[in-house]
């Protein structure tokens, strides 16, 4: 088993979270000294505002590059946020393109686990961040990865839920992944405490992950500051280092950490 954790974000819409909570959990992860990758595989490529660079017009220097049949591993990185430890590959436009020239691929869905076994990355923790439901190129992440979270929009019916789940089950069976990616938990995202349809929903949420044996994340309430975070293009924790938020994401990276541990003490 591999010592390095590929964690991919899983959502049924869009605008749930996922880039931000990528950005977030790997900052607090190199903060914590560890290395990490951010691979954005959304063509929107909506990653480049949170972290503060310019959309990439160069082809070859984004993640579109790495499924061409000659990558030979020069793997396009740019490091962030002033740390060594935070790399991330831009998305861009042409992912379109990659995913539709994928149908014709054989063993399309396997194409980036491959890129990544064969020109291995260094860091301890790949995140990737990808678009909402299920493309090839989604499929291409689930693949290539050990671990998956899924953040959830409280406005999303439960039942949607749980079909997401079962779906991402039924995936990983039907492309035989041995071992399968683990789901690490539910997150929900834009709670607002008080409004008593997001109680309930959170009570509805807590019964369905006891059933499907997942853990449920306290939920990330709607927070200007988290916004304001992605517009500054700097995690949160770097806008404001005291903000009990962050403890959410601290919460995310120490779960990480335990599944690091687990995967090197077999
Ligand atoms: N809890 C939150 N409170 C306030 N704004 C949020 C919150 N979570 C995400 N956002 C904002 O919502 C937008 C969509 O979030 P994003 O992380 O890009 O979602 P996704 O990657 O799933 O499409 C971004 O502008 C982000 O700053
Ligand atoms: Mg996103």
């Amino acid at each position: 088993m591999t010592d390095r954790i590929i964690l991919v974000l899983l959502s049924e819409a869009g605008g749930v979270g996922k880039t931000t909570i990528a950005v977030n959990v790997a900052y607090e992860w190199s903060l914590r000294g560890r290395s990490v990758a951010i691979i954005d595989l959304d063509s929107n490529h909506s990653l480049d505002g949170f972290v503060g660079l310019k959309a990439e017009q160069e082809r070859q220097k984004t993640s579109a590059r790495i499924f061409d049949r000659d990558f030979d591993g020069s793997w396009p990185l740019k490091s962030v946020f002033n740390s060594e430890l935070i790399s991330v590959c831009q998305g861009s436009r042409a992912l379109k393109d990659v995913t539709e020239s994928l149908v014709s691929r054989k063993r399309r869905e396997y194409v980036l686990d491959k890129v990544l076994k064969t020109y291995p990355l260094p860091h301890e923790l790949i995140i990737l961040d990808c678009r909402a439901g299920f493309d090839l190129m989604s499929e291409n992440a689930l693949t290539a990865s050990t671990d998956i979270l899924i953040p959830i929009d409280m406005g999303v019916k439960v039942r949607t839920v749980s079909s997401l789940v079962n779906s991402i089950w039924q995936e990983t069976e039907d492309l035989e992944l041995a071992p399968a990616p683990r789901i690490m938990g539910l997150i929900p995202n834009h709670y607002n405490k008080g409004a008593s349809f997001h109680e309930e929903f959170i009570a509805a949420l807590t019964k369905i992950s006891q059933q499907l044996d997942l853990k449920l994340y306290p939920a990330l309430r709607s927070w200007q500051y988290l916004n304001n975070s992605s517009i500054l293009g700097e995690p949160l924790k770097m806008i404001r280092s005291g903000d009990p938020i962050n403890a959410i994401f601290a919460n995310l990276v120490d779960d990480l950490e335990k599944i690091r541990e687990n995967k090197f003490n077999g």
